[in-house]
């Protein structure tokens, strides 16, 4: 068993990883190979990624794909997916193809309101606390004008500092409950800023206010932190068609296709089980343009699925409906982003990513990413209503599969040609190439 080590951020790279392969991998010199094959030539590139984080030793690609033909308000964008998963890119290309057509996306921006927190501990009479949070209402947002200034330049700041009880789920605990506009900006360190400089003017001046008792005066301030729960930071996607125009399978009639559809939501929205697939379906979509756009996919992940349950059950994200004969399907959800800060403007390749999505404000990136969700999930679930998903997936993992084998360039045109019209399982993969070999 390898031994503890200190220091080792201090190590350079080269020790890092004669540590790593020396401790950890059965052959250190191919272990060293791989390590260094995944590193940029261009060294000013790497540096910048090493910076990135700490104990950087290499890189993990993750493959960057283009879906085009996005209509979403009348404008064609192509978006940009990072994902390693093999029919994501495909499936929103197909949806966005589809719906080119017929209207394309439309969307809205419902809200853009972000949240934070301060939560303390206070042992005294609730009433009091009422009127020392009104009282000092002012030096609140007084004391943090010089962190909002650039922010209230570009039109964003603090928007409102509620007191909320909540005695009544842990005894003594209650909040500064506080919503802010961060305009572009992903905002957490703005947020975040803030709510330090309310949290440290909420214990100065209750340490000052004469109305308190002695033991009133000493409220704790367990923490200050944004929350990645932002139901009011939401954004609408939507696609229509008349039930007729929904051709999509040649097994059964777009009526019954759009019946179909708008039950397999009705199964997401009462099953927590399916929901769960349901909407994971939809991050794919999501998480990939929101990867690709130097945005944090795990808080956007941790909002998007607290939204879910916001009702007390998991439930689909999507809507599906058919009145008059027209066929609805929409989207709901919430999407705190950023277009400047963080990556944004120092990930050469978000940059460009960003710029191929014509620079967008975070308001135009919600609705892109919004739109990202709901042409993935439309893609899962008409295949899983009509052919079933493996069809196609298998048909992307073919691939993966040759691949896995060693699979020549010949070998491959060879066995992609043969599933044209066969069958594709992992099975049938191997048996003929097995069987190709053989013959040659
Ligand atoms: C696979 O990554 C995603 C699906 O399972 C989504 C769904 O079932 O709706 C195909």
């Amino acid at each position: 068993m390898p031994k503890p080590i200190a220091g080792f951020s201090k190590l350079s790279k080269q020790e890092k990883i004669d540590w790593i392969v020396s401790n950890y991998i059965q052959h250190p010199d191919r272990g060293k190979e791989i390590i260094t094959s995944y590193w940029n030539t261009d060294e000013k590139l790497q540096h910048l990624h090493d910076e990135f984080i700490e104990n950087t030793f290499t890189n993990l690609y993750i493959p960057l794909g283009i879906a085009p033909n996005f209509l979403i308000n009348d404008k064609l964008l192509a978006i940009p997916m990072a994902i390693e998963e093999s029919s994501v890119v495909a499936a929103a290309s197909k949806a966005a193809k589809f719906w080119l057509g017929r209207g394309g996306f439309k969307t809205k921006v419902l809200g853009t309101e972000k949240v934070g927190q301060v939560h303390f501990i206070f042992k005294g009479d609730t009433d009091k606390l009422n009127t020392f949070f009104t009282a000092i209402s002012p030096k609140l947002f007084k004391a943090t004008d010089s962190l909002t200034e650039s922010m209230a330049k570009r039109g964003g700041g603090i928007s409102k500092i509620e007191l909320r009880d909540k005695t009544e789920d842990l005894a003594n605990y209650y909040q500064l409950h506080c919503t802010f506009e961060t305009k572009d900006a992903m905002g957490a360190n703005f947020i975040n800023s803030c709510l330090e400089q309310f949290a440290s003017t909420l214990k100065s001046e209750a340490l000052n206010y004469s109305l308190f008792s002695e033991a009133e005066r000493q409220i704790e301030i367990v923490m200050s932190i944004l929350s990645n729960y932002v139901p009011n930071c939401l954004v609408k996607a939507e696609v229509s068609c008349p039930v007729s125009e929904l051709n999509l399978s040649t097994e059964i009639t777009p009526e019954e296709f759009a019946q179909k559809m708008v039950r397999a939501v009705q199964i997401a929205k009462v099953e927590p089980y399916r929901a769960v697939t349901h909407n994971k379906g939809i991050m794919n979509g999501i998480d990939a343009v929101v990867l690709a756009t130097g945005n944090d996919f795990r808080a956007i992940e941790a909002g998007v699925h607290a939204f879910a349950s916001k009702d007390g059950k998991y439930s689909s994200l999507t809507h599906a409906s058919v009145e008059n004969d027209v066929f609805k399907f929409w989207i709901e959800l919430p999407l705190a982003l950023g277009t400047v800060g963080g990556l944004t403007k120092l990930h050469p390749m978000v940059k460009l990513n960003l710029e191929l999505l014509n620079n967008p404000s975070a308001e135009e990136l919600m609705q892109v990413i919004a739109v990202a969700g709901l042409a993935q999930n439309f893609a899962a679930v008409s295949s899983l209503v009509t052919t079933g998903i493996q069809k196609g997936h298998m048909k992307m993992h073919l691939m993966n599969i040759l691949n896995q084998q060693g699979a020549t360039e010949s070998e491959k045109i060879t066995v992609v040609e043969h599933f044209k019209t066969n069958t594709i399982t992992h099975r049938s993969v191997i048996d003929v190439l097995t069987g190709l070999r053989k013959q040659s």
